[in-house]
């Protein structure tokens, strides 16, 4: 069976982590083709939460092979923290899990470049960055002179290669900040990171072989994106985006598997919107709704804890995205957070200067001047984190369901009450939510 893939549709912090865990059984590989330490997924069973920023999601399944493929870019002493956790817990990561040699590695000068770059751009025009070296390393992979992948810790030349990069980059460094010296010390981080490459040694390999043999033989590999779509760097909401292409666009860029292969894209979107950071975000809601959108879904950053900037769905963004990633179904998570409310907005369309529209701006501006065009629809004010099937879920509930799908164009296959996998229902093929609600009509 091919490829199967499960991306967000938003900015990020979807819940994909819980829908990858659940898709995981029965898959061979799982794999993650983009991003870094900057992700955040959590993955809940029972009473244990495991918060993972580097390694897959599937890891949780024994029998599944995890992989991580050119498109990452690996910190090596984040990524040696979170297998180490896993060991505590019994998770014996080296045996579940392959690393490509082709990867980039987040080095300690991409960090310092992250936080000056940051530091340089104020008020509206702050991206507003994980500060985990993310952006400089992307840039220096594209600019390729002074790039390090992870094969290249264990070259014998990596010693020299960094007594040139650091040399560059002290001048950049120093020029920049206005400072003659910078904490940069070559020969201290040669001997970190060769100490790091060690360790991460057995796992390093060359994923793309494993993968290409696991499509000659037909094996269930599952991809899991990290960020959002509107996060994505060719097709986001540039320049508040991520360095990677975290939409659809991405997964084969990023893993080096052909694109005809992916069969299944699962587009993962929360039943609101929310954004850590700056940027446009049409539908924000700096008020007390926002508020307590936040409170109840603890919307919070799994990276950096900042608190997360909270608002209704917009479907415009949301239909685009689908679109754009080739979305062949829905997942419509933390609906339970909205069940306090007497009625819930969705944005349908914008306006901008007097004009109706219903596709996303690619400009910034249009973004940040737009006015979103709502429609009201009614709360059901009933817990529904207990919710297994759609009998169990107010009809509004459902009907809210309902009009995200019919506004985005791609069916709901699952709607998510809660962070626990049981907390879960799934729509089969022939129980659409169209006939659900023209059965309970009747
Ligand atoms: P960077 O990826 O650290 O360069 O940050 C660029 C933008 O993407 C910032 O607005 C971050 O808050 C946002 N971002 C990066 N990773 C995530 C994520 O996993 N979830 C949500 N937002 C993210």
């Amino acid at each position: 069976m091919p490829g199967q893939c499960v991306i967000g549709l938003q900015w990020g912090d979807e819940a994909k982590g819980k829908l990858v865990d659940l898709l995981t059984d029965g898959k061979d590989l799982v794999v993650r083709y983009q991003g870094g330490a900057n992700a955040g997924h959590t993955v809940v069973i029972g009473d244990d939460v495991y918060k993972l920023h580097h390694i897959p999601s599937g890891i949780i399944n024994e029998g599944v092979l995890n992989l991580i493929t050119p498109g990452v870019v690996i910190n090596p002493p984040t990524i040696l923290k979170e297998i180490n956790s896993l060991a505590e817990r019994g998770i014996d990561v080296s045996t579940r899990m392959k690393i490509s040699q082709r990867a980039h590695v987040v080095m300690p000068w991409h960090v310092l470049e992250d936080k000056m770059w940051n530091e340089l751009v104020s008020g509206e025009d702050n991206i507003g960055t994980t500060l985990r070296g993310i952006g400089p390393c992307y840039a220096d992979k594209i600019g390729r002179s002074f790039a390090i992948r992870i094969g290249d810790l264990i070259q014998p030349d990596f010693p020299e290669r960094v007594r040139k990069i650091v040399a560059v980059k002290k001048k950049v460094l120093s020029a920049a900040s206005g400072a003659d010296e910078t904490a940069l010390d070559a020969e201290a981080i040669i001997t970190e990171y060769q100490a790091y490459a060690q360790q991460l040694e057995p796992m390093i390999t060359d994923t793309n072989r494993i993968l290409l043999d696991a499509v000659d033989e037909n094996k269930d590999i599952l991809f899991e994106g990290a960020q959002g779509s509107l996060l994505d760097i060719d097709h986001g909401t540039f320049p508040f985006v991520t360095s990677s292409n975290s939409s659809g666009v991405g997964i084969s860029t990023g893993s080096g598997v052909p694109g005809n292969w992916i069969e299944k894209v699962i587009g993962v979107t929360k039943s609101y919107a929310t954004r850590v950071g700056g940027g446009p975000f049409p539908t924000e809601q700096d008020n007390e709704k926002g508020q307590h959108i936040r409170d109840m879904g603890n919307e919070y950053g799994t990276t950096t804890g900042r608190p997360r900037r909270c608002g209704w769905f917009d479907a415009v963004a949301a239909r685009y995205t689908a679109r754009l990633g080739g979305a062949t179904s829905v997942a419509l998570t933390m609906l339970d957070v909205l069940s306090e409310l007497e009625s819930i907005d969705v944005c349908v369309a914008y306006e901008i200067d007097g004009e109706r529209i219903e596709h996303f701006p690619a400009n910034v501006n249009d973004l940040r001047n737009l006015t979103p065009v709502y429609e009201s629809l009614p709360g059901w004010q009933v817990d529904v984190t207990g919710a297994r099937s759609l009998d169990d879920l107010p009809l509004n509930a459902v009907r809210y369901a309902r009009k995200i799908e019919t506004l985005i164009g791609r069916p709901i296959e699952f709607i998510s009450v809660g962070p626990d996998r049981a907390q879960t229902i799934r729509i089969s093929q022939d129980e659409s939510l169209e006939e659900y609600l023209n059965a309970k009509a009747v």
